[in-house]
């Protein structure tokens, strides 16, 4: 949660910090700021509301400052006002502080410091580490010492970025949230995620957690946890400058949405033989001995590893979908031959990477299924696998949940195969054939979808459903979960068979049911009647020869194929119907209200 940018070198800072936060902007929206180190002192701008807020309060300021922090912050400690926006200040106003994180042990680090005589003046945890390097600073130390003893003092999660009157560094840590550092020539810039410097360049350096930095526009200096000077590998991400732009789209979530032709091709690209019909996802790993299989997300990434373990059951291979957030309670204990799949677009929700912790200390191997390089998943999982499908910006999830679902496709017809007692599908051929013909699919649902005119139809209902069995469940919950993110609307996804175990009471004619149903289920069908007849309107999302369109009040069809695509399709068109009906109620698209894309904090 909470986007942090840094830049020092040798050109103006203000301009590449207000690009930075507005990239990163996805990762939090309640507040924004901005300091600068000038020959005066520090400067700082900051204020509650969005970047574009913060962009009129610095319009006229004319600054010739090389070195600065940003910050865009999602509340965690503390309502987002002015005074709890970050960059925070010490009280002598000398250090200037962003974080993205919780320090856990604040209230115990503040008692200490007010006892001390420094003020405080936010309700926010990150104001101690400015005091705490000041406090460090009081005692003679030097820029560096005074950081390195603060740092040590703080437990939990965090990157944090400081700049220090007298000093022309930036000094930087991390422990479990991200934090990346851009290099172009004589120019520096950190941030909580590359598409933040991305217009400047696309060579960074990943840190590890327990690292301090001090950067330099002459250098940079990087010690590790164990207190010794480290070098980082230096990697070019091949994710382009204009993957991050909304290019002639409203809305990125839109972008996202048609983008998915393009990152389902670079999701499957070389992971399968069309004509032989296998698939090669390139593991190092040998996942052989795997008995279980436990997937762990959270939201739409949980919706994705449900479609993952309906596929794994359905090929004979145990596995659970698990919400992250639940598996401490509800997992059990996994052993040695329990393989556990973190499903994470970020590779940095909080939840996730403590349940794929869990899973490894108790001897499980694991994969990450992620979007980000060099994500912290990524790192703490044996192996990664990622899903390739460039940087997501809008806060509701699209072309991942895709691409997340088909990478997690491949991965269980390949565990089926080399696993005792799993059996790939009998339909793998088909399945494979029409795994190649999915990006062209996509776009003749994108042209031809009735979502827009059936956004306006359904506005303003008292709640809408949406129902549908196996791989139609997880598509059901995350056609729900899209539509209330974006709509603010009251929306839920059914297990199509639960319905008359309960919902059933709110069905009405001002509910309609959204029934999704690509395969030869009939139970779906009479579930879809059984609403009907309480007054329902039902929308069936179908291939057109479907027995349930004749049950149906409306449509919206997908192309007739192997069920894993079709179920795809009709994800594609329930992102459609919640992106219009977005725009016909005038919502935050791309930043829903009380929301932000990356979770880092339990
Ligand atoms: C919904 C959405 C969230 C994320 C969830 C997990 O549109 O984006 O529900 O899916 O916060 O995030 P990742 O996949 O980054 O772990």
């Amino acid at each position: 949660m909470c986007g942090i940018i840094a830049h020092v070198g040798d050109r103006e800072a203000l301009d590449p910090l207000v690009t930075g936060l507005e990239k990163l902007e996805y990762r939090g929206y309640d507040s924004a700021g901005i300091a600068v180190k000038n020959g005066h002192g520090l400067d700082v701008w900051k204020c509650s509301g969005q970047v574009s807020d913060l962009k009129r309060t610095i319009d006229t300021v004319e600054s010739n400052a090389t070195l600065g922090i940003g910050h865009t912050r999602w509340s965690t400690h503390g309502p987002p006002t002015d005074e709890n926006a970050h960059p925070h200040t010490d009280d002598s106003d000398r250090v200037a502080a962003v974080h993205n994180g919780i320090i856990e042990n604040y209230e115990t680090l503040k008692e200490k410091l007010s006892e001390d005589g420094y003020e405080f003046t936010s309700d926010t945890d990150t104001e101690v580490i400015p005091n705490l390097i000041s406090y460090y600073l009081d005692r003679g130390n030097e820029p560096l010492a005074a950081f390195e003893h603060a740092v040590s003092d703080l437990d939990g999660s965090y990157a944090i970025a400081t700049v220090i009157e007298g000093s022309d560094s930036i000094f930087a840590a991390r422990q479990g949230s991200p934090l990346v550092l851009g290099l172009e020539e004589d120019n520096y810039y950190l941030a909580s995620d590359v598409p933040a410097f991305l217009g400047q360049t696309d060579t960074v350096l990943y840190l590890d957690d327990g690292d301090v930095l001090e950067v330099r526009s002459d250098g940079v200096e990087i010690i590790d946890e164990e207190g010794h000077l480290a070098q980082r590998e230096v990697e070019q991400v091949d994710w382009q400058p204009g993957e991050t732009e909304k290019a002639q789209f409203d809305h990125y979530m839109l972008k996202e949405i048609h983008n998915q032709p393009e990152s389902l091709q670079k999701t499957l690209e070389g992971r399968f033989d069309r004509d032989r019909g296998e698939i090669d996802l390139d593991l190092e790993i040998d996942l052989s001995g795997v008995e279980s299989v436990q997937l762990v997300a959270c939201g739409t990434s949980y919706h994705a590893a449900m479609f993952g373990a309906s596929l794994l059951n359905q090929c004979g291979v145990s596995a659970r979908a698990i919400r992250a957030s639940e598996y401490d309670v509800s997992a059990g204990t996994p052993s040695e031959e329990t393989l556990c799949i973190a499903v994470t677009q970020s590779g940095e929700t909080a939840d996730t990477l403590t349940a794929l912790k869990r899973a490894k200390k108790a001897g499980a191997t694991s994969l990450a299924v992620t979007n980000v390089v060099q994500s912290s998943a990524a790192r703490e999982a044996d192996e990664p696998i990622y899903i390739r499908a460039g940087p997501e910006i809008g806060v509701a999830a699209t072309k991942t949940f895709s691409s997340q679902a088909v990478t997690l496709t491949l991965l269980s017809q390949y565990l089926a195969e080399i696993t005792d007692g799993g059996e790939p599908l009998d339909t793998l051929e088909e399945l494979v054939s029409d795994l190649s013909e999915l990006s062209d699919a996509v776009e003749q649902v994108l042209q031809t979808s009735g979502a827009e005119r059936l956004s306006r139809t359904y506005l303003n209902e008292k709640a809408y459903f949406f129902i549908g069995r196996g791989l139609g469940c997880s598509v059901a919950k995350e056609g729900a979960l899209k539509f209330k993110e974006v709509t603010y609307e009251h929306a839920e996804g059914f297990a199509s068979g639960e319905l008359k175990h309960g919902p059933l009471a709110l069905v009405t004619e001002r509910t309609p049911v959204f029934t999704i149903c690509v395969d030869d289920s009939q139970k779906t069908v009479t579930n879809a009647e059984e609403a009907k007849t309480r007054g329902a309107p039902i929308v069936a999302v179908c291939p057109p020869d479907h027995e349930v369109v004749d049950t149906a009040d409306e449509h919206l069809y997908v192309p007739d194929m192997h069920p894993v695509c079709s179920y795809l399709l009709a994800n594609v068109q329930l992102q459609l119907l919640s992106y219009y009906s977005a725009t016909e109620l005038d919502r935050a698209i791309d930043k829903p209200r009380n929301l932000a894309k990356s979770v880092t904090v339990e």
